[in-house]
């Protein structure tokens, strides 16, 4: 998570990830499904060429499945293969096992065809920081293999890792910078805790949070905080003095503790509390049209 992107890191993991490249068969895109758009590395494609590629949606269980089910339908028009999973319970897991059997399938009888034996298929995962590379690897072989390396392009000894009789895996996965081109991107990548917190200003954080919350999951919201009824028509700081208020962060003289209240704010929206959110649809984002 300590990553500071330098070009010359940028480099460096591109080089690194192009020549593991070389010895898998498909890749795998690791996003976070509740920032589909924001959590993807902005040259993905260029770094994958032409090697075959699945996204995988991690942390799908925090994600709002209406918006999920809008992401795969977007994905499926524009043939992007994608699934949505969780590393956390391994659901959909034997779906990405299959999915890469089946994507495998034209190359292995061509391979039969001419008389080659059979071999596994080699995967590799790339995604960027704290999207769920290393749970994701360590659920999908039943083992605890992955680390994440805190430094980029960092490669230990290459291991390959049988995941099950015909799928053999990379155990380090290459970790890729992420998007710097937008503040909603950056914004997105702080909600999640894919920045880390310490450099940010997490009260002008917990304020665009509360602006983006109101906005589509103001229910749960309100529920979450016991806020009054009229809250849209707050401005965002007056939200968070009323959330401030009704879980007391307050300091001597009775001033409002915002540096608390918004930790506890992004806190509760990572940890689920505030329910299953998405934060950003197929059709709002620039770069995806429906
Ligand atoms: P990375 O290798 O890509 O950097 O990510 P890693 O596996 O370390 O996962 C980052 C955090 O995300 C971990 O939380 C992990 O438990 C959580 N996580 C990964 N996959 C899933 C998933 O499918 N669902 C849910 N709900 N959580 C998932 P953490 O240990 O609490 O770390 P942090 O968030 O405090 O950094």
């Amino acid at each position: 998570m300590n990553i500071q992107w330098f070009p010359g890191h940028m480099a460096k993991t591109r080089k690194m990830i192009s020549e593991n490249l070389k010895l898998v068969d498909v890749v795998i895109e690791l996003a976070d499904a509740r920032i589909p758009s924001s959590s993807r590395n902005p040259e993905i494609n260029k770094i994958v060429g032409n090697k075959q590629k699945l996204l995988v949606l991690n942390k799908a269980d925090m994600a709002d499945p209406a918006i999920s089910e809008k992401w795969r339908s977007y994905y499926n028009r524009i043939g992007e293969k994608n699934i949505f999973v969780d590393s956390i319970s391994g659901t959909n897991l034997n779906l990405v096992k299959k999915t890469l059997k089946e994507m495998m399938q034209p190359v292995f009888e061509r391979d039969l065809s001419k008389g080659r034996v059979f071999r596994p298929i080699r995967i590799m995962v790339v995604g960027i920081p704290n999207v769920g590379k290393s749970t994701f690897i360590n659920k999908l072989s039943g083992r605890a293999i992955a680390q994440t390396g805190d430094r980029p392009g960092v490669t230990r000894s290459k291991q390959w890792v049988r995941i099950s009789g015909d799928i053999e895996l990379l155990d380090t996965p290459g970790v890729l910078w992420p998007k710097f081109d937008d503040d909603a991107t950056a914004l997105n990548l702080a909600f999640t805790g894919a920045i880390k917190d310490e450099i940010m200003d997490m009260e002008e954080l917990a304020l665009k949070f509360i602006e983006i919350i109101i906005n589509s999951y103001a229910e749960p919201f309100k529920e979450r905080y016991k806020l009054s009824d009229n809250i849209e028509e707050k401005t965002p700081l007056e939200i968070l003095d009323e959330c401030a208020l009704k879980r007391g962060c307050l300091i001597k003289g009775g001033e409002i503790d915002y540096s608390r209240i918004a930790v506890i704010l992004l806190d509760e929206f990572r940890g689920c509390k505030i329910g299953k959110v998405t934060l950003e649809s197929p059709m709002e984002n620039k770069n995806e049209e429906v």
